[in-house]
């Protein structure tokens, strides 16, 4: 039943998600707390990567027969799905990737010779993703152009008086994670985004812990570039995104050689493929692209707004359930923040504590969540996190309160 405050049937939720009724370590009911590391997955999406390789394995673009025709449409269509979930202008802008970290190294390489020269500037935040920093230091000796960051405060909140004074007629590109993976900060996205292109940079947005959990509007919102993962949005591993404007993405050379990204090959002259298809080559990931097919029409069935909703009610009760464990700190406590939360147990190493709250039953992550540079400015080696999906409930939440003082008494 829809309970008052909260817009969506968990209940109802709960029962599309097979891995939240097993049982771990013998008869312990599992609390998955560990969404941004990876969703469960809803049978709805189980359900049409299952069919395709059941009945409709066959390859993409590639043949006359009708299981390639219905693969092909099946691609295609979970293309256009992608599309219409976060409002691109066409399918054209829609480039399937492995991650959103081949996503980024995308348009390092193939945007990033094609338009920066030594000397010119690349700005990330403090608080990002290894996937949004490795890249463009490679770029770093290759292209001699130089990184700087956007420094955060103790709060996990961006400087913006620094981001504007860091601007210069150098600053060619600014990449910036949407909400931290790490603290689960909500980046004032839209204001970086204009402010960077008034300065005449371009603009990427790591919007892998976005899509999840809130509308978005990549036609609104302005950027030139967005990344982000399948498997962090309920659709399978080893599928991600990369979402540019049309006229860039035609500018821009092709990055990966193959089949599927060509017209034309021999040995004198290769032409290449239009929009989208120039950017992938060789057989795609059908069934993971089917699959985040699936997963964004489930989101777009449950409503975005509900979903936004839902979960910042129950991001609140978290960190107010933490914040009254004695001895739990909360990492970080911007105002807005969304669906992860790291804290760190006083006297107890992050991974002791995680390994504890597993024989509870309870999945969170321990570690520096690929985001090093946001543990070393809050002077930690790791933290815990406890991350939400769209199925948590006070439930779980309850379950983690009752684990974790659990834990900090008897091992503590
Ligand atoms: N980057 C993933 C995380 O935040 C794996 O856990």
């Amino acid at each position: 039943m829809t309970s008052p405050e909260y817009p969506l049937d968990v209940h109802a939720i709960r029962q599309q998600f097979p891995l939240l009724g097993r049982k771990v370590h013998g008869e312990k009911t599992l609390v998955y707390l560990d969404s941004a590391a990876t969703t469960p997955k809803p049978q709805a999406v189980i359900d049409a990567v299952n069919r395709h390789y059941s009945l409709g394995t066959a390859n993409v673009h590639r043949a006359a027969h009708e299981l390639s025709e219905e693969a092909t449409e099946a691609y295609e269509g979970a293309r256009r799905s992608v599309s219409q979930f976060i409002n691109a202008s066409s399918s054209n802008e829609i480039i399937f990737t492995r991650s959103a970290t081949e996503a980024v190294n995308l348009v390092a390489n193939a945007w990033g010779p094609a338009n920066l020269k030594p000397g010119d500037e690349i700005l990330v935040t403090e608080m990002e993703h290894h996937a949004n920093i490795v890249p463009w230091q490679l770029l770093e000796s290759r292209l001699g152009v130089s990184l700087k960051f956007i420094p955060m405060n103790d709060h996990g909140v961006l400087e913006m008086d620094a981001f504007q004074s860091l601007l210069t007629d150098r600053t060619r590109l600014v990449a910036a994670t949407w909400i931290s993976n790490a603290l689960g900060t909500v980046n004032p996205i839209e204001d970086i985004v204009s402010i960077a292109r008034e300065a005449g940079a371009a603009t990427l947005v790591d919007a892998t812990q976005a899509l999840p959990h809130r509308p978005v509007d990549v036609t609104g919102l302005g950027a030139d570039f967005i990344v982000f993962s399948g498997h962090k949005m309920y659709a399978p591993t080893g599928i991600g995104c990369l979402w540019g404007r049309e006229q860039l993405l035609e500018e821009m050379p092709p990055w990966q050689g193959g089949g599927d990204m060509i017209e034309t090959v021999s040995f004198e002259k290769t032409t290449y493929n239009r929009l989208p298809w120039k950017f992938e080559a060789g057989t795609p990931h059908i069934a993971g692209a089917i699959g985040l097919g699936a997963a964004v029409n489930w989101l777009t069935d449950l409503g975005m707004a509900n979903i936004a909703t839902q979960e910042s009610m129950l991001l609140g009760e978290l960190a107010g359930t933490l914040s009254a464990i004695e001895r739990v700190t909360l990492v970080g406590d911007p105002e807005h923040r969304a669906a992860a939360i790291s804290f760190m147990v006083e006297g107890m190493h992050p991974h002791d504590v995680g390994a504890m709250l597993d024989k509870h039953g309870i999945a969170v992550r321990t570690g520096h969540h690929c985001a090093q540079p946001t543990m070393q400015h809050f002077k930690v080696p790791a933290t815990v996190r406890a991350s939400l999906g769209v199925f948590n409930n006070q439930s779980d939440i309850e379950a983690l309160d009752k684990a974790l003082r659990r834990v900090i008494e008897v091992f503590g």
